[in-house]
């Protein structure tokens, strides 16, 4: 498994061209399936994820061409209404090709995504939605078997909680609904939009997107659309936590400041210098540490769970404590042990962790246990004095486009060891 190399202690400065949305690019890309025109996708990040779920799409049936960041999807026919566990357990995503699936033709057989290092992640509200909409689902050895053989149909949905995944999922699986559905409580992540603005694009008829209650009008058929990827608003952070723990100035270019919610707001307060321009964004630090701040996580618009474990890495540094409260996932709090390796001063206490700044980190091996917690311990590599060795980085993989070659563009000591 690759490693990365860091030393640090320097400041950052430079470009950073901020990527297509990882989280949303895996959504749209499972729109191909809702038709038999091609769809071309645009800002599409080259990431482990996205292959993955590219391998998934071929094997349901669709022709796949990845050419620089653009993306055309067609499934003309589908081959199998078949997403096998082992493509399907390896990233949670896979599973949103259920609804497409069962609605395009009436069947779908998906395996359980199962749970991942961050918590259980259950999918009960995604199974609820579609059965509202009139689909049969049975369990039977950890696959989803789903029928709606007369097609389905609208329904009113209200989400008891906030849920990204199952928001879309009935998106998804609604454009091509019998009649009308609402979908109360649900999320407004800029994904969500994003992935409504798509498929309005291919003639859905979807209202709403971004606020708490969607309205989806189905209609007979999907057609072909082009749609650009909205920028990686969580990439966005962490590289501007990055320049509040080194120092340095950076302009991640393609970046919008409107998708970063609370943080842009805790950003500032903590004492960095931010600046929104014309599709880019300057962030700077002067000399002085960061100010300690406390956070909870929410849904957006408030502070994203996942730019928690970067701002943590930000604030073992900051002057002060802070106190960083994790209320959508019931264990994303295991970069604090990796960092507290490097010397950070950390204890959890359930679902909150408070920080007491040090004045300096030191370089330590540590292991990436997720991908935002992979990027926490980069932030803090990136500050700390001395040499750091990240193990596991294929976390990193999934969900940062071309990290190293970004952060040496910027001065970063930072080197991959192949293994
Ligand atoms: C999406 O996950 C993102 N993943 C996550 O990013 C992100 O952390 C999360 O939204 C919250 O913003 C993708 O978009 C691929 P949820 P999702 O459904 O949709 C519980 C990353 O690092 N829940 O909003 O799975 C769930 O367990 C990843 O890029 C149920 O109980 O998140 C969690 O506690 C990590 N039942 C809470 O709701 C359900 O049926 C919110 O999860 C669904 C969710």
């Amino acid at each position: 498994m690759d490693k990365l190399a860091i030393i640090g202690g320097r400041p950052l400065f430079g470009t950073i061209p901020i990527s297509g949305a990882k989280n949303s690019a895996l959504k749209v890309m499972a729109a191909a399936l809702l038709t038999d025109q091609p769809i071309t996708l645009m800002n599409v990040p080259r990431l482990a994820d996205v292959d993955m779920l590219l391998r998934l799409l071929e094997q349901h049936g669709a022709e796949t061409q990845f050419d620089g960041s653009t993306l055309k999807l067609h499934a003309k026919t589908i081959a199998s209404t078949e997403a096998p566990y082992d493509l399907v357990r390896k990233m949670r995503a896979s599973f949103n090709v259920l609804g497409p699936l069962l609605a395009r033709e009436g069947k779908a057989k998906v395996s359980l995504p199962g749970g991942c290092a961050i918590g259980a992640r259950p999918v009960d509200l995604h199974l609820k939605a579609l059965t509202s909409m009139g689909a049969n689902i049975d369990l039977d050895e950890g696959y989803v078997l789903a029928e709606a053989p007369d097609g389905l149909r609208g329904a009113e949905i209200s989400f008891p909680f906030v849920s990204v995944g199952a928001t879309e999922h009935t998106m998804l699986a609604a454009c091509l609904a019998n009649g009308e559905t609402t979908i109360e409580n649900a999320a407004r992540e800029p994904e969500i939009a994003d992935l409504a603005e798509c498929l309005n694009a291919m003639g859905a008829k979807i209202s709403g997107a971004g606020g708490s209650t969607i309205t989806v009008k189905g209609v007979d058929r999907l057609h072909g659309c082009e749609h650009r990827v909205l920028p990686d608003r969580i990439e966005t952070g962490a590289y501007m936590m990055a320049v509040g723990a080194t120092g340095g100035e950076l302009t991640l270019t393609g970046a919008n400041s409107d998708l970063l919610g609370a943080a842009w707001a805790v950003l500032e307060e903590i004492g960095l210098d931010i600046e929104a321009q014309d599709d880019a964004i300057r962030v700077r630090r002067n000399g002085e540490r960061c100010k300690a701040v406390d956070i909870v996580t929410q849904p957006f618009p408030g502070f994203p769970t996942d730019l928690q474990a970067q701002f943590m890495a930000l604030m073992t540094t900051a002057n002060g404590v802070s106190t960083i409260k994790e209320t959508i996932f019931e264990n994303r709090f295991m970069h604090a042990p990796e960092l507290s390796r490097m010397g950070a001063k950390i204890s959890v206490d359930g679902q909150t962790a408070t920080v007491r700044g040090v004045e300096r980190l030191k370089g330590a091996p540590v292991m990436a246990t997720d991908l935002r917690a992979s990027m926490s311990l980069i932030i803090a590599a990136l500050a700390a004095e001395g040499q750091t060795m990240v193990n596991r980085v294929y976390h990193l993989d999934r969900g940062f486009e071309r990290l190293e070659e970004k952060l040496q563009a910027c001065g970063a000591l930072i080197e991959r060891i192949k293994e």
